[in-house]
């Protein structure tokens, strides 16, 4: 195994390197749903983006290829660009595109950006991947969105319209060693995500689990997400997870031994 590659085997077993600070400052807490944009329709960065960035940077990622899928204002992105890596971001959306290339020029670091879905990603070898996709269950009314502030959250009828596909794919971008981190809610199937990732060959635990105060987007729609089972109707808080996943060496499609 390559040093990139035992090193990124390490990823989130290592002593924080203090860059969060630097890239969630200016984390959002609020209960506006609007709010969540500040420019051009860009996600902005969340508890959830707190999560996978605390995770991510508890490793020494110097010298090591990360690519961040789904990476909205480039919050984790560029929190792997200060840690040493070499990073490529992928979105969708080419507000968010637009909006990382100027958080890496305000960081002052590099940050290669791609405008593509992620389904289209072909380039492999990454020793580090991650991702915050859209994992909000859209009820019943709610579209599904190709474009505009929907498209950051919006996971369509179980959460995992997005979730599904980073599963399926993650694994042949990886370099052998190299570890995949997924933030996620509970309300998208948490198990659906570790056992995809595992029939995939990943080794595959959960390693951060936070519970947060529903954000305005599951408040907006908490009435229908009661309705469709997906809330309890007394519940006001739910867990969001990073999923930490390995390749170990063995050819995906392998199952994980238990
Ligand atoms: C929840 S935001 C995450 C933003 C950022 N990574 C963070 O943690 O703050 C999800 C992002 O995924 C992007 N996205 C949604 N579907 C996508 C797809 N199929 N391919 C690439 N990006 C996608 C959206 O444009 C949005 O910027």
């Amino acid at each position: 195994m390559s040093t990139t590659a035992s090193r990124a085997e390490s990823v989130s077993r290592q002593r924080p390197l203090g860059v969060r600070s630097a890239v969630t400052d200016s984390l959002l807490i609020t209960s506006d749903v609007s709010a969540l944009h500040r420019v051009q329709d860009v996600y902005r960065p969340q508890e959830d983006t707190a999560l996978l960035v605390d995770e991510l940077t508890s490793a020494d990622l110097s010298g090591l290829r990360v690519l961040d899928l789904c990476t909205g204002s480039g919050a984790v992105a560029v929190a792997a660009a200060l840690a040493g890596a070499q990073v490529t971001a992928v979105d969708s959306c080419r507000h968010a595109v637009a909006r990382t290339r100027r958080s890496a020029a305000d960081a002052g670091v590099e940050v290669r950006t791609v405008c593509a879905d992620l389904a289209d990603v072909s380039e492999t070898g990454f020793d580090v991947i991650t991702c915050n996709p859209p994992y909000v269950p859209t009820p019943p009314g709610t579209e599904m969105s190709a474009v505009g502030p929907r498209h950051a959250w919006n996971g369509g009828p179980d959460g995992r319209a997005v979730l599904d596909v980073v599963c399926a794919i993650v694994p042949g971008l990886l370099a052998d060693g190299g570890t995949v981190l997924i933030v996620q809610s509970e309300l998208s199937g948490v198990d659906a995500t570790v056992a995809a990732l595992r029939a995939a060959g990943l080794r595959t635990e959960v390693t951060s689990e936070r519970r947060i105060p529903f954000g305005p987007v599951v408040r907006s729609r908490h009435d229908a997400l009661v309705e469709s089972g997906f809330l309890d109707p007394e519940s006001d808080d739910e867990a969001i997870v990073v999923i930490r996943a390995q390749r170990t060496g063995d050819r995906p499609g392998r199952a994980e031994p238990a």
